[in-house]
């Protein structure tokens, strides 16, 4: 006999004479019941036909109850498979999480941030001073005045469509990715991709390649995500696929930062790339590739983009407006394989999207007019300047204590403790007096044996001066 029978009928049968009426009676006792966990997600509940004649009501009686429910999300019809519990209620009902799927025991502190401002050492933050604001400003204004009809309407949730246009191009010249304009989603930044690569192609509980150390929000937006995480170790060769075959052969998807890995800073060797396309086309795992400032490469050429080596397929390329332009902007792309367009654009149609159009348009114009390429070049010499300072006086006041190894590009650098103290302590202590250091003990996922580091940003250091007092500020606390 149905539980959801024998849980509504003494209610009802004792509740007859009381005031509310009765399709209310019965609306509330499945929500009690629900709440209570009587019901469960899932459950299917009888239909009105049968409920009705069980409780000798009228189906019109019923029905009311039931749409009341449908409509506050309790229950959902599904079809001929009848109407059940939402399976979307299991936090009410207590937890029931997707089997093998862990929550992080603790996840690590979230990088100190002051709105507004660069603080010494802040991490991925491009340099605020050096923003070509005027041009900005000259773009923006002449891009919002002659906006034309159709973009000032409803947007189109996979992305404006000339940014998309001018990214594809952008991929093909600068990165070797031979993309449609179509395959191109613009997403509120990088997290904004990964939901929608998640949701496209992956489900919860779903098991995963992470890179051991790897991206800190990102890890921890997967595993709110549901999604479960393998760590897997980086050599001086990126991530080693062997660890990751052997550990997790069957994860349905691997996230590298393959140009310039995050944080140590190497680049995947070629044959490592290969491995990894070999393993993800075999198993029909997806790759997504983080290709968040691969612009920036002081010598030698980057190595293409992993997805330009993607002959099935298999690759999900990102990458972001958050080091070449602003963070603040909120604004990153995905590539999609052309075979699941359609499927992402089903997804991207349900997401809130990229948000407004006027940085969208902005960035389009910056992009399709020159100027963000002479951005990208201006930035490359100021960088690497920039990370001269760094460098110089950690070598100079802090040389006993850390060892720092340059690595090809990137906005960072990774200083290595020489002693073994606690990187974690000292980064916590440094950020306390406003140095936004971070412990590459937060980054790793498993306990290393090998000696902790702290991860610099140089970005916005504007002269060696500036460095160099940060630098006696930060050995200060490490002495
Ligand atoms: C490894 C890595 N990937 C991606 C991003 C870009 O994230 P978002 O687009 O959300 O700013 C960052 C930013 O710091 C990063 O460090």
């Amino acid at each position: 006999m149905n539980r959801t029978f024998l849980a509504t009928q003494p209610l009802l049968a004792a509740n007859r004479e009381q005031d509310a009426p009765i399709y209310l009676q019965l609306y509330r006792r499945y929500r009690q019941a629900i709440a209570a966990g009587e019901l469960r997600p899932g459950d299917r509940v009888p239909s009105v036909r049968s409920l009705a004649s069980e409780l000798n009501l009228a189906r019109g009686t019923v029905e009311m109850a039931y749409q009341m429910l449908a409509t506050e999300g309790y229950l959902v019809a599904r079809g001929a498979a009848g109407t059940v519990v939402s399976p979307r209620l299991a936090n009410l009902a207590g937890p029931r999480r997707a089997k093998g799927t862990a929550l992080p025991v603790r996840e690590p502190p979230c990088p100190p941030i002051a709105a507004g401002r660069a603080l010494p050492f802040q991490l991925g933050l491009p340099a605020l001073d050096a923003f070509p604001r005027k041009t900005w400003a000259r773009v923006a204004g002449r891009k919002l005045r002659a906006l034309e009809m159709t973009a000032m309407g409803y947007l189109d949730p996979a992305g404006y469509e000339p940014l998309r246009r001018a990214v594809a191009a952008y991929l093909g010249i600068s990165r070797g990715i031979a993309c449609a304009h179509e395959q191109v989603f613009i997403t509120a930044g990088y997290r904004g991709a990964l939901e929608l690569a998640h949701r496209a192609l992956l489900q919860p509980g779903d098991l995963g390649w992470y890179e051991d150390p790897g991206y800190m929000l990102a890890r921890q937006f997967l595993e709110r995500a549901g999604l479960r995480l393998t760590p897997v170790p980086v050599d001086e060769e990126g991530l080693n696929v062997d660890i990751g075959q052997r550990r997790a052969a069957d994860a349905r998807f691997a996230v590298v930062t393959p140009t310039h890995q995050s944080p140590m800073g190497m680049a995947m060797s070629l044959p490592r790339r290969l491995e990894l396309l070999e393993w993800a086309n075999h198993r029909r795992a997806w790759i997504i590739e983080d290709d968040y400032d691969s612009e920036f490469r002081y010598h030698g050429r980057p190595l293409p983009a992993l997805k330009s080596l993607d002959r099935n397929e298999r690759v999900l390329y990102t990458g972001t407006f958050s080091k070449v332009l602003l963070p603040g902007l909120r604004l990153a792309y995905l590539v999609v394989p052309a075979s699941h367009i359609e499927r992402f654009t089903d997804v991207a149609n349900h997401l809130p999207g990229p948000g407004s159009i006027q940085p969208q348009a902005t960035v389009a114009d910056f992009m399709e007019h020159g100027h963000f390429a002479r951005h990208l070049r201006n930035m490359r010499v100021l960088y690497a300047a920039r990370r001269g300072y760094l460098a110089d006086a950690l070598a100079q006041t802090l040389g006993e204590l850390l060892h720092v190894q340059l690595q090809a590009g990137g906005m960072h650098v990774l200083a290595r403790l020489k002693t073994r103290q606690n990187d974690k302590a000292l980064a916590s202590s440094a950020n306390a007096i406003g140095l936004a250091v971070q412990a590459l003990g937060d980054w790793r996922m498993r306990k290393s044996s090998t000696p902790g580091g702290l991860l610099m940003g140089y970005a916005n250091f504007a002269t060696a001066e500036e460095a160099a007092a940060s630098v006696r500020r930060l050995r200060d606390v490490l002495k």
